[in-house]
This record gives structure tokens, C-alpha cells and sequence, in this order.
């Protein structure tokens, strides 16, 4: 019998206070995708660190058994000498680098004493072509969207002589059509018989594309299963080792008056460019607003601006609390109650070397002050209280931000803003990257801030968390609000199609 592609056996990790992997086993075969899914914190990430020797051996106990033969990688470059790659949750890119600099960073073109530019920036142009990516290979990095720089990792590892790639929450920051286009690519890879370790928290694509899934919980193996035998009930049972009786705890409440008023908005950036055009609404108190759109839509310049976090010229009246408000930077829009959660956790959220406590009290700090004294007793409460609530998954909230999984990064950044009680909170994309049982514990938490009097605005791409969530939707386009829904009138249908026009053209772009 042919070899497994990759073995992985008895592999423990221990981090100091946090036993991340517990004798955790799992094979691969040649040619296949398999899916690890697990909750926020199960190990996945540690896993492939493993693999790909960002944990060295002997940091990890356990053996590993490429093509039937033991390896142990002492680094990053011996794994990739053995045809492993890795593409990161968080991206790894040279931002001030240019495209075709960063595929061929480490390659022997860069290496020579007079680079042939023509031929890299050549080179650039077919591999890129090669994932449907249409940019200059001269542009830098730092000018792309997260989407286009996670394309750019996919063909920097194209690159290479792959055998098992690994993508860690690819498709988190990337727009339907680059999904799309991912998805092919990933197809077609597998047809070559390269052998794809895929993590997401996006069930719908590990069934669309998985042949077996693995499922991690809290650092041990529950067991891998041909996708013939699961359904995404059965994987989400696997990975919370409990049924979830409703995906969205939505409860009706008594909503009040308004408390933010937007008349006539638009906005110019400093670059000249119009970003929103002519917007009016309301959100009342205790309610939840949804705001559905494609990327690129104008969803977070429009709240971005109107927390005075973009730098511009605004135009039109904002009213909160009936009183017209000017909100020239984000202190004036914390002062007049606003809080904002950003989709970019890493930019604006943490300062990961900070611990839990510090980065949550970090915008509460005047609140919790009782005269000149911070009260230390008084902070460290308010923050168990608000992460058990979220089931946070931590040693201690003496824990560096840094060293906590994604997902719980994401809990960091919510209880940073819930802890400092704004009367309108901004949430974009709040469930990015979050597993199904912590999605739910920040749902639950969405209501309970809304039965308080608080008014959500929930930006969201994922349409079935807009219908089931919000009391009204908004769906935006092209930098203005195209369409209005009450919850009973919203269906997926109606909202894409506000949402592209009538055409639905992320499909027709494929
Ligand atoms: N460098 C580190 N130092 C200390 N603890 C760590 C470190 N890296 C990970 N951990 C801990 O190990 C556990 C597993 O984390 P890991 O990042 O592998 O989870 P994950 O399954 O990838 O989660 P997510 O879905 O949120 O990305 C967590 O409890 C995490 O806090
Ligand atoms: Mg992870």
C-alpha cells in the first residue's frame, strides 16, 4: 500500500500553563484536502507550526513521517526543502516590498550579484496568472487588499516544489470572487497531486471542498471522517462536544428612541476620491442594525468616517441623542459614546504585547479611575466577567494578546469595547475568524448590550448572520445605502440583489 502523504503521531505541545496539543494523531493522503476544524484555541495553528518547523523538534514530542519516512525539522527552510508550505491566519508578507520581490524572495533570482528585473517581474506575471490575480508586480505590497496579498502568499508558495500545502484560515479576508478563485486553485492543485491541509471556520467550504476532516478539541484528536459520512451539524457536534440547539439566538425586544441620527452624509477623502455619497439614517436604542454589502461597498469608510477615523471631509448633520454632534477624531467619538471594533483586530485592535487586562482596559481607562488611582481591583473583575462570558480560552489574563489563537484575539478586542459601556457600538465583521460556539457566546452578548438600551450596528458579510441577528438591515453599494429591510421582509435573495444592482455580479465576474 502506498505511503500516507504525511503522518502525524502522538504529538504533544506545551506552552508554559497551557498544554496545547495532547498526543494528538492524524494522516494524510497523497493528493487529498483535509480539513482541521476545532473551536477557537483547540491547537490547529500549533499543529501546522509543528509541521512546518516553526516549533522545532525537540520543542514538541511526537514523531512526524513524510511519505512513510521520519522527519524532524529544526526550522521554517527544512520544511520547505521538504515541500511543506505554509500560509498564516495573519498574513507574512514585505509590505514595503514589491510583488514580484516578495514571490522570490527566497529564490535564487534574488540571490544573483545583478538581478534580472525583466525576467522576475516575467516570472511574476505567470504565476500570478496562474491564481487569476491581475496586478502589477511592481506595485508594493502594502498598496493591496488583504485579499489580494493572501493570493500573492498562495503563489509565492506555488513557487515552490510543493507537495503539502497548508492554508491557516485563507479565505477569512477574501471577497466572494477571491474565494472563488481559491477555491479553483486549490482544485486544480489537487488534481496535480499536491497534497492541501485546509483550516476554516467556514463550514460550507470545508464541505465543499474536504475529503476528510479532522476534528480538534481542546488540544486533543476527536477523530477524522470521510466528508461522505458528515454533515456540518455533525462537525459542529465534534468540535463544541455538544449540540447547538440554534445557530442565531436572536430574542424580540422593546426598542426606543432614536439616539443616532445620520442626515445627508457624504464623505471625501483626503485623496479627493467621494468614498459616501448622500447617506441618511437612523438606529433608536436597544435596537440591532445590520449593514449588508459586498466588499468594496463603502460599509466601513462609512462608519470609519463617521468615528472620525479616516481622515476627509464630511458633509450633512449627525445628531446623537437629538443634539448635533461634530466628531472630528476617534477620542470626540468615544466621548459622545460611540465604540467602534474594528475588522483589522491586528492594525487597530491590540497591542499584542500587552496582556488580556491591559489591552481591554486600555479604552475604559478613564472609567475605571477612582481619582488619580486606577483601580486595579475593580479592572481585573470587570474583565473575568466579560471573558467568561465570551468563553475566552487563555492560561490567565496575565497572557501576552500575541500569544492567544486568533479567535480569542478577536473576544480580546470585543471586551476591550463592551468594558468601556458605549451607547452605540460599531461591530465589523465581529465573527471573522470565530469559531461556532464563540460566535454564538457573542451573539448572546449582542443581545444582552441590546436589552440594556444599547444600539448595535452590525457590519457583516456573512448574510445568514445579518438575517438572523438584526431587527433592520441596511444593504449598501457603491458608497451610499441601496436598500432598507425590517426583519421579516429580509431574505438572502432579496438583500444580494439590492446589494449588486438587480445582477448578481460577484458571480458573473467568476
Ligand atoms: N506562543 C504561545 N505561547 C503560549 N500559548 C500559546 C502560544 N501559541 C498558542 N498558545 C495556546 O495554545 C492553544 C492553542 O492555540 P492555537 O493557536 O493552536 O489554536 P487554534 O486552534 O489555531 O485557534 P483559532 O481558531 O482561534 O486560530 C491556545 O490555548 C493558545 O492560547
Ligand atoms: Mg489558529
Amino acid at each position: 500500500m502506498e505511503p500516507y502523504a504525511l503522518e502525524m503521531i502522538g504529538i504533544t505541545k506545551e506552552f508554559p500553563g497551557v498544554r496545547a496539543l495532547n498526543q494528538v494523531s492524524f494522516a494524510v493522503r497523497r493528493g487529498e484536502i483535509h480539513a482541521l476544524c476545532g473551536e477557537n484555541g483547540a491547537g490547529k495553528s500549533t499543529l501546522m507550526k509543528i509541521l512546518s518547523g516553526v516549533y522545532p523538534h525537540p520543542t514538541y514530542e511526537g514523531e512526524i513521517l513524510l511519505n512513510g519516512e521520519p522527519v524532524r525539522f529544526k526550522n521554517i527552510i527544512e520544511s520547505q526543502r521538504a515541500g511543506i508550505a505554509i500560509i498564516y491566519q495573519e498574513l507574512a508578507l514585505v509590505p514595503e516590498m514589491t510583488v514580484a520581490e516578495n514571490l522570490f524572495l527566497s529564490h535564487d533570482y534574488m540571490r544573483k550579484p545583478v538581478i534580472d528585473w525583466d525576467l522576475l517581474y516575467a516570472e511574476a506575471m505567470r504565476w500570478m496568472n496562474r491564481i487569476g490575480l491581475h496586478v502589477d508586480p511592481q506595485t508594493k505590497v502594502k498598496q493591496l487588499s488583504v485579499g489580494q496579498q493572501q493570493l500573492i502568499e498562495i503563489a509565492k508558495a506555488l513557487t515552490r516544489n510543493l507537495q503539502i500545502l497548508i492554508l491557516d484560515e485563507p479565505t477569512a479576508a477574501l471577497t466572494e470572487h477571491e474565494v472563488a478563485i481559491l477555491m479553483r486553485i486549490l482544485k486544480e492543485l489537487k488534481a496535480t497531486g499536491v497534497t492541501c491541509i485546509y483550516i476554516s471556520h467556514k463550514l460550507g467550504e470545508v464541505m465543499e471542498l474536504a475529503d476528510t476532516v479532522t476534528v480538534l478539541r481542546d488540544g486533543q484528536s476527536i477523530g477524522s471522517t470521510p466528508i461522505a459520512e458528515l454533515t456540518q451539524e455533525r462537525i459542529i457536534t465534534q468540535m463544541v462536544g455538544r449540540q447547538l440547539s440554534e445557530l442565531f439566538p436572536y430574542e424580540p425586544r422593546d426598542i426606543g428612541d432614536n439616539i443616532l441620527e445620520v442626515e445627508n452624509y457624504s464623505f471625501t477623502a483626503d485623496s479627493g476620491k467621494k468614498l459616501i455619497e448622500q447617506v441618511s439614517f437612523q438606529v433608536r436604542k436597544g435596537e440591532i442594525l445590520g449593514i449588508a454589502g459586498l466588499m468594496g461597498s463603502g460599509r466601513t469608510e462609512l462608519f470609519t468616517s463617521l468615528f472620525g477615523a479616516l481622515p476627509g471631509k464630511k458633509q450633512g448633520i449627525v445628531r446623537i441623542e437629538g443634539k448635533v454632534s461634530q466628531i472630528r477624531n476617534p477620542s470626540d467619538a468615544i466621548r459622545a459614546g460611540l465604540a467602534y471594533v474594528s475588522e483589522d483586530r491586528k492594525r487597530y485592535g491590540l497591542v499584542l504585547g500587552m496582556d488580556i487586562i491591559q489591552n481591554t482596559t486600555l479604552a475604559a481607562l478613564k472609567k475605571l479611575m477612582k481619582g488619580p488611582i486606577l483601580d486595579q481591583a475593580t479592572e481585573v473583575a470587570r474583565t473575568m466577567e466579560i471573558m467568561e462570558r465570551m468563553r475566552l480560552k487563555s492560561a490567565s489574563l496575565q497572557t501576552k494578546v500575541g500569544q492567544l489563537s486568533g479567535g480569542n484575539q478577536q473576544k480580546v478586542v470585543l471586551g476591550k469595547w463592551i468594558i468601556n459601556q458605549p451607547k452605540i457600538l460599531i461591530l465589523d465583521e465581529p465573527t471573522r475568524g470565530i469559531d461556532v460556539g464563540a460566535k454564538y457566546e457573542i451573539y448572546k452578548t449582542m443581545n444582552e448590550l441590546a436589552k440594556e438600551g444599547v444600539a448595535i450596528i452590525m457590519i457583516s458579510s456573512e448574510l445568514p448572520e445579518v438575517l438572523g441577528m438584526s431587527d433592520r438591515i441596511l444593504v449598501m453599494a457603491e458608497g451610499t445605502i441601496k436598500g432598507e429591510f425590517r426583519r421579516q421582509d429580509a431574505t438572502q435573495e432579496n438583500i444580494m440583489a439590492c446589494a449588486t444592482g438587480g445582477k448578481n455580479r460577484e458571480q458573473s465576474a467568476v
